[in-house]
Formats: structure tokens, C-alpha cells, sequence
């Protein structure tokens, strides 16, 4: 089967299409096609992502977003085609708060045939609400006028399943120990088969993704922190200062996670240097660096202790922070001496981060809990929720 997936949940525009086949044990895939439209550039004057301003370039993407997906996945056939006015009444119903996406849509529609696609996978939570409203409204409107049917996807899940789409293929033992680290999740879940998802382990307070983009922008360092501070710590290498940061959470042998005081530490400890120090660059690397390293022990530690307890075979890594090679070479280096027999299995690069081919992924999982666009109940934005 085909699967269309789109993701608005955050900064990036992105609809990918998949093709899949085999059951829930075995299952095989191909991306298509996963068109990604960052928004990095918009958002880095702000330090962070900046909602309304989010939602508006995800109402400008979308329509060429999805052209991009089905060309690049050879399934966009143009095709002249009458939309009556009930039907363009409808559309225009759906996206009442969309009408220029309404209007780009309605081009598309006008324009192209109706792809060979068997169900469109829409993220619907967790994720900033006006981005994900324009995502599902979208959705939506696509299920109506091609008569596709729709299923509604958790994107923590999408995250975790984004691994099946990895081009070197590892099988997953159970029980699994899944980490998920992102700018909006911090989670630890155990996993003791397809689907049946137990929540240990969750931040109180702020991602691990977000702390290192507010540590980032304390420091001056650009958006998003993530990956800057990993660069510089790939390429400096010196220890001037022997900054030293609390490694949060570690005392209590649970598996949650709190970063907002390691943020506040890192702000503490940046104010109180002099102002000629505030400047110099090499001190705000080790800062970084260090705050880095306290994240990363934390994930790591916490990581451990959990697939110590339940005995996990496999241990999975999702969401954005794991694009970090740092964290995925101490990751398999803490496995490597304290677990030796686990295997940990990472997404690919493109797939750690946004994307919508893990949307897609996710949707053959959920391919029988399809309901009726006008299914209002079932696709409601939620910033917060669980897998
Ligand atoms: O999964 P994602 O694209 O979006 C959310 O669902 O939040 O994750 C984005 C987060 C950002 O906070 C970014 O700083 C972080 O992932 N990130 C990284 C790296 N690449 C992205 N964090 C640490 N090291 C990286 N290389
Ligand atoms: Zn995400």
C-alpha cells in the first residue's frame, strides 16, 4: 500500500510518501518520497520556534510541498478536472481559517489527478496546536476531495517507528527500552511488543532538545543548539576553564528527567563572569560543551538503568537529539561495558529529526483506525499528550 504522511507539528513542512507492505512484525518499506521545508532560517532570529509565525509559512508550504512529494514519488499525473461548487463550498468549509491554502489546494485539485494513494497519515499531537491545525485541516481537505482514508498519528510514536524506515535493517527484540529525545519530548519507554508502549521515564519540565537550544541562546550560539553545540565540540578541544554542572535527576534511581535547572545553572554560571569573560568565545564553548556532556550522561545513565531493570533485549533511539553521534557513539560505548549483548538501533540522520516519512511509517501501524475527515473527535490538535 501507499501511504501519504504529512507533519506541521512543529518548524518543518513536511509530507513524505511511503510505500509498504508485510504485517506488523515484519513490515517492509520504501520512502517514496520525504520533502522536508525548514524553517530554520525564520525562526534563528528568535532563538526558538515562534508559533503564529510557524503556522503562517506551514498555510505558504504546504500546497508546493505536497507537489514536490508526489513528483518525486512519480505518482503526480496532470489532469484537467471540474470541482463543483458543493465540493469547493466543502473545501473552503475545512480550511475556513486557511482560505489562500484553500485557494493553492483548489489548484491542485483543478489541475492534477487523483494520486495513487490507500490512506494519508496526519500527526495530530503532540506539537504546537496552530501548526498542527493547519496540518490536519489540510489532511482533511485531501481525504474529502480524493476520497482517501485518514488515520490520526501520535508523532512520539512516529519518532520511535521512524527506525523501521533505516537503511540497514535490525531486527527489534523484545522487551525494547526506547529513548525518545526531542525539542518538545524526553521520554523513556518500554516497549514489550509491537504497539504495547509503556511510559517509565519522562522530563518534569523541559526537553532535553530544548535545553540545549535555550543553552545555545543564552551563550549566543545560534538555533538550533542541538547540533551547533555538537559541531563545536567535534572541532575544540581544549579545557581552559574546568567548568563543572550538575548532572540532574541521577540521585534518585528513576527515570525521569528535569533540564530546566541545568538551564538555570548555565545562566548562573555565565552571569556571574565578568563581562570580558561573558565575550570570550572559548569560554562559552566549554560551557556549551559541558552542558552537552551533563545532558548526554543524564540520557545515557537513565538509558541504562532502565534496560537493566526490564532485561531489554534492544534499545531504540528517536527524536531529534539522537542525531547527535556523540550521544549515539557513548550510548553504544555505555552499552558496550555495562549491557554487552543489547543492540541499539538509531534512525538514520534525516530520520532523527522532523520528518513526514515516520508520519507515513507510523500510519501502516494504524492502518485499520481510519475515520471520516468530518470525524472531528478524532483529529483534534493537542500540544500535549502521550505516546
Ligand atoms: O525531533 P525534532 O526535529 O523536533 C521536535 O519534535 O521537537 O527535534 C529538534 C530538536 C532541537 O531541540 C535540536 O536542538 C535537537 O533536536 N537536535 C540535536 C541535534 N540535532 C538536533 N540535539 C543534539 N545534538 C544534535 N546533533
Ligand atoms: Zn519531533
Amino acid at each position: 500500500m501507499k501511504i501519504l504522511g504529512i507533519d506541521t507539528s512543529c518548524d518543518e513542512t513536511s509530507i513524505a510518501i511511503v510505500s509498504a507492505k508485510g504485517d506488523f512484525a515484519n513490515p517492509e518499506f520504501e520512502i517514496l518520497s520525504n520533502i522536508i521545508s525548514s524553517q530554520i532560517k525564520i525562526h534563528q532570529e528568535w532563538g526558538g520556534v515562534f508559533p503564529a509565525l510557524a503556522k503562517r509559512e506551514h498555510q505558504k508550504n504546504l500546497a508546493p510541498v505536497l507537489l514536490d512529494a508526489l513528483k518525486t514519488a512519480q505518482i503526480l499525473k496532470e489532469e484537467k478536472n471540474i470541482i463543483s461548487s458543493e465540493q469547493e463550498e466543502e473545501i473552503r468549509k475545512i480550511l475556513q481559517r486557511e482560505q489562500s491554502l484553500a485557494d493553492d489546494l483548489l489548484a491542485i485539485f483543478a489541475n492534477y489527478s487523483k494520486p495513487d494513494l490507500d490512506l494519508i497519515a496526519i500527526t495530530t499531537a503532540p506539537g504546537l496546536e496552530p501548526c498542527l491545525w493547519v496540518g490536519i485541516n489540510f489532511a482533511k481537505a485531501l481525504s474529502y476531495f480524493w476520497d482517501i482514508k485518514l488515520t490520526p498519528i501520535n508523532h512520539i510514536e512516529s519518532h520511535l517507528l521512524a527506525n523501521y524506515l533505516n537503511t540497514q535493517k535490525l531486527e527489534i527484540k523484545y522487551p525494547a527500552i526506547s529513548l525518545i529525545v526531542s525539542g518538545g519530548h524526553t521520554q523513556i519507554v518500554l516497549i514489550n511488543n509491537v504497539k504495547d508502549y509503556k511510559i517509565i521515564g519522562r522530563t518534569l519540565d523541559d526537553a532535553a532538545g530544548e535545553c540545549f537550544d535555550k543553552v545555545a541562546r543564552i551563550l549566543d550560539l545560534g538555533y538550533p543548539g542541538g547540533p551547533i553545540i555538537e559541531k563545536i565540540s567535534q572541532e575544540y578541544n581544549q579545557n581552559k576553564y574546568h567548568i563543572s554542572l550538575p548532572r540532574p535527576m541521577l540521585k534518585n534511581k528513576n527515570y525521569d528527567f528535569s533540564f530546566s535547572g541545568l538551564k538555570t545553572a548555565v545562566l548562573y554560571e555565565f552571569k556571574k563572569q565578568s563581562q570580558e569573560l561573558q565575550q570570550d568565545l572559548d569560554y562559552k564553548k566549554e560551557l556549551a560543551i559541558e552542558a552537552q556532556n551533563a545532558i548526554i550522561d543524564v540520557l545515557i545513565k537513565k538509558t541504562i538503568w532502565a534496560a537493566q531493570e526490564y532485561q531489554a533485549k534492544t534499545i531504540i533511539l528517536g527524536g531529534g537529539v539522537t542525531a547527535s553521534n556523540i550521544l549515539k557513539q557513548r550510548m553504544l560505548d555505555a552499552i558496550n561495558q555495562q549491557i554487552p549483548g543489547v543492540i541499539m538501533i538509531a534512525p538514520d540522520l534525516i530520520l532523527s529529526t522532523d520528518n513526514a516519512a515516520m508520519v507515513a511509517a507510523t500510519g501502516f501501524f494504524h492502518k485499520s483506525e481510519v475515520f471520516p475527515y468530518w470525524g472531528n473527535d478524532k483529529f483534534v490538535a493537542k500540544s500535549r499528550v502521550d505516546i
